[in-house]
């Protein structure tokens, strides 16, 4: 099996392979020195988990997790290490993690701390994790407090991407997947944006060759990030284009009734209007991207009120320091980080964004 890519980042190298019929062949992408754990939830156990078990010489035992973002805990963790240690699983286990980026995440995040870290294989099975989640080398849960406050960063030794297990996602799942590959398109690759406004039907349809295209220009935008910049100094930031909106109407929803992929739409449609009105883009680039965006018909948010949306992004704000983040696009396939974004004109990306 030949890797599409190879990611390199600072503190790691890793392969990443793009392909259908890809979860029977984990087995042979990577070179295991001790016992090989799958980690996936019941349901996904029975789609894939116990094929990519089969993969392994001898098959892999496989722990089976709680799936669900309420699960993306400390106890869930926990649960995954007391597994792993009734298991058996030692200093040089692998553990083959196989679902969403909750699942991900979440055994991706007691991989890393297991005794002190074990190897980890993605193998992502929606379409927002093949693009985001697996690739970079984060890994976290959430605290009562907030979203991924608690997490590592645990570079996988390989990610493993079957295109063809897409086919099973739910439609929102897959959009959601969708929004974030075509943040990538405006991020750093016009081609990729351009087939999402012209192959829309094939895309949506999970038309062979046009999916594994979209997948693999969509890593490959966020692997040359992460290379550059492992660990999220300037560069990385990048990624974040439209989600200081985003996480805003994911927090006053309380995360309910609306995928990320789907926030991730409305912010960088409020981001355009910001950068806009900066005159940092052309009003003509903007409604191109908007456009876009909603060719895919992102489910609108709920009517929310700008202060509880603008309360949502405080988090964002802590974690940068006392002044605000943003990153807005100068043409399709370039983006920029701004500072020092004033309240005001973040209300108005709001009523942006919610305006839909
Ligand atoms: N680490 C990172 O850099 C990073 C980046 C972006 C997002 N994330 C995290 O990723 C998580 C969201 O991930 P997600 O969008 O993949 O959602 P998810 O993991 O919750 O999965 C969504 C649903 O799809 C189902 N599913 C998964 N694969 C399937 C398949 N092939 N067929 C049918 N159903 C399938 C799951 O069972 C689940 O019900 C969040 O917790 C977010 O914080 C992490
Ligand atoms: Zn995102």
């Amino acid at each position: 099996m030949n890797p599409f890519l190879t990611i390199r980042q600072a503190s790691a190298n890793y392969p990443v392979f793009v392909g259908r019929g890809l979860v029977d062949h984990v087995g042979s992408a990577v070179a295991p020195r001790g016992k090989v754990f799958v980690i996936t939830s019941a349901a996904l156990r029975e789609r894939f988990g116990d094929r990519v078990a089969a993969s392994f010489q001898p098959v892999a035992d496989v722990i089976i997790m709680e799936e669900g973002e309420s699960h993306k805990t400390l106890a869930t963790a926990d649960a995954i290490v007391t597994n792993l240690l009734e298991h058996g699983a030692k200093r040089d286990s692998l553990a083959v993690v196989v679902g969403g980026g909750m699942i991900g995440d979440t055994a991706g995040f007691a991989a890393s701390i297991f005794l002190r870290g074990i190897g980890l294989v993605q193998v992502p099975t929606t379409l927002l994790a093949q693009v985001d989640s697996s690739i970079g080398g984060k890994v976290a849960v959430n605290h009562r407090k907030g979203k991924n406050l608690i997490g590592s960063f645990h570079p996988p030794r390989a990610v493993v991407c079957d295109t063809a297990v897409l086919g099973g996602l739910p439609r929102r799942e897959l959009l959601s997947g969708v929004f974030e590959a075509l943040k990538g398109g405006v991020l750093g690759d016009p081609v990729l944006f351009e087939q999402f406004e012209a192959e829309r039907e094939p895309i949506l349809a999970l038309d062979h060759q046009r999916i594994d295209e979209v997948v693999r220009r969509a890593i490959k935008v966020k692997a040359d990030i992460v290379s550059a910049d492992e660990r999220e100094e300037d560069l990385r930031r990048l990624l974040n284009y439209g989600h200081t909106i985003a996480h805003g109407i994911e927090a006053a929803l309380s995360y309910q009734g609306i995928t990320h992929g789907e926030a991730v739409a409305w912010g960088m449609i409020g981001a355009n209007a910001m950068a806009v009105r900066r005159g940092l883009l052309d009003g003509a680039t903007s409604a191109r991207i908007d456009d876009a965006i909603r060719a895919y018909q992102p489910a609108r948010p709920p009517a929310l009120d700008t202060e509880e949306v603008l309360h949502g992004t405080e988090h964002d704000k802590k974690n940068t320091g006392s002044s605000r983040v943003m990153v807005f696009p100068r043409a399709i396939g370039r983006c920029e980080v701004f500072t020092g974004i004033g309240e005001d004109e973040l209300r108005y990306g709001i009523e942006a964004a919610l305006a839909g």
